[in-house]
């Protein structure tokens, strides 16, 4: 490519060292190795710190369809397809067995990912009648039978380059899918690299998860929002207790993931002529116009924190009471901002929101403006993710003196709201029965001393090398 090439191209055909990593799935540091070794190679000279997206791309689908051998090892980590199936997303077999018969498919032929789901979506919509039977499939010649399922699908067509399709994509047409379970989500995860995944914190819900927060919570009538919704999983649930599908709502930041929830939602519903009230947007920066009040908000929101700095900045002016800049947290503000007086707030999060000094400022939120309805703790439902989740549900009311249920293991505890607000750190030690909290108050209401202040604490170092670095005598020579 000469410089007059390199400058009318835009700016998000190049790639940071960050982001080349994320595409790969490899530290930074592997990433400088293998420029140092020639196996990928910076855009231009006179940005050498940028790389073609294409040329990434490109490595990245070689390594993934095992045509880059000598790169595998390091990236097979989390790019193997095969291993990031979250099967524990599905319950059905049958499920999984067409995902992996299109993973494969994707892999062998080195497919497109965006035609890869629209021509899933397709071969769904054909089963339930949105689209007229075909033999051969072609983007030019689709027959739709509602208006709202033929607009969906141009504005996705429009962002596809190649409407020419190789025979291969009939395969994918062709393969029997169940119905009646967010295929779409799990195929677009499943395809997703797990560096795009960790960056948006789509790690999607087991299903008995959702069964059991939409169940627990949901009404008939009620108006139902995922702020964060990926392909729609808790709205799909929630749509077989809801009759009007308008009243279900979602929100998500990934285009390819609204999209899907769409189409989910369609099929769903093939009867009805509605448009979903599924929007494309950030939720965190959105100014909330338009939006009515809900019965219900319910989520898995993203847990980290992946915010540029400008991000940050326009966060922390929007929610100050959040100190943590962690993404749950404002999902957290968020979501009690969108409940109607007495509506439901159904969150899973990580465990630490308990406990930790860091999340004070949400805890404090949730007791001084809410009622906690029930906490139950999850174990590790999430089989990438190394961390423990609760569930937890709060209705938009100011407490009273009642107990609410917590629920670890097999066993139900009955603390009081009043109780963890005269704690110090408004810690939810929720998990104690009282029994055991008396005990402890009896312990420390006799005078006690701490360790704080009364002892050093030293961390140690793994050295690599004791001989060398570890000495007796301080270092001073004798
Ligand atoms: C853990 S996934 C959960 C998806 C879905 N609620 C579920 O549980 O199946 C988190 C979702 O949050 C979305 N997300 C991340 N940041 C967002 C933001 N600022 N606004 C809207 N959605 C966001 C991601 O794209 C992802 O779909």
């Amino acid at each position: 490519m000469n410089l007059s090439e390199y400058l009318d191209c835009p700016n998000e055909d190049y790639l940071t060292y960050k982001e080349v990593s994320e595409v790969l799935g490899i530290s930074t540091a592997t990433v400088r190795n293998w420029v140092k070794l020639g196996h990928i190679q910076p855009a231009a000279i006179q940005q050498n710190n940028r790389f073609l997206r294409s040329h990434i791309e490109e490595i990245r689908n070689k390594i993934t369809n095992g045509s880059l051998t000598k790169l595998n090892q390091r990236a097979n980590k989390s790019n193997s397809i095969s291993k990031i199936i979250p099967t524990e997303y599905a319950d059905n077999p049958k499920v999984c067995e067409a995902i992996s018969t299109i993973t494969d498919l994707f892999k062998r032929y080195n497919l497109n990912r965006d035609t890869v789901l629209l021509v899933t979506a397709l071969n769904l919509l054909r089963q339930v009648d949105l689209i007229r039977e075909i033999q051969y499939l072609s983007f030019n010649d689709i027959n739709f039978t509602n208006e709202i399922v033929k607009s969906e699908i141009e504005t996705w067509l429009d962002n596809i380059k190649d409407r020419e399709l190789p025979h291969y994509y009939n395969e994918v047409f062709d393969i029997s899918i169940p119905l009646n379970c967010d295929f779409l989500g799990l195929l677009h995860q499943s395809l997703l690299y797990e560096g795009e995944r960790a960056k948006t914190g789509t790690y999607y819900t087991p299903k008995h998860i959702v069964d059991e927060v939409v169940t627990q919570n949901i009404k008939s009538s009620d108006l139902v929002l995922d702020p964060c919704c990926g392909t729609g999983q808790f709205l799909l649930l929630a749509s077989e207790k809801i009759n009007n599908p308008s009243n279900l709502w979602g929100f998500d930041i990934d285009e390819n993931a609204v999209r899907l929830a769409k189409i989910n939602l369609l099929l769903k519903f093939p009867q009805h002529k509605f448009n979903p009230n599924i929007y494309h947007k950030n939720t965190l920066s959105d100014d909330g116009k338009d939006i009515p009040q809900f019965d219900l908000v319910m989520t898995n929101p993203p847990w980290g924190s992946h915010f540029s700095k400008d991000e940050e900045l326009l966060l922390k002016k929007k929610y100050p009471n959040v100190k943590s800049n962690e993404a749950f947290a404002y999902f957290l503000e968020a979501g009690i901002g969108y409940l109607k007086e007495g509506g439901i707030l159904s969150f899973i999060l990580p465990e630490s929101i308990l406990n930790t000094k860091i999340h004070k400022d949400i805890r404090e939120k949730i007791l001084k403006q809410t009622t906690i309805k029930r906490i139950k703790h999850l174990k590790r439902p999430f089989d990438d993710v190394f961390t423990n989740a609760i569930q937890l549900d709060l209705v938009n009311k100011s407490a009273d003196e009642n107990s609410f249920i917590a629920e670890k293991d097999d066993s139900l505890f009955h603390p009081k709201q009043t109780r963890l607000v005269s704690n110090q750190d408004f810690i939810f030690d929720v998990f104690t029965n009282a029994r055991d909290y008396e005990l402890l108050n009896k312990v420390f209401s006799v005078k006690y001393n701490t360790l704080k202040n009364n002892a050093i604490w030293a961390l140690g170092v793994v050295t690599g090398d004791n001989k060398k670095h570890l000495q007796e005598n301080n270092g001073v020579k004798a």
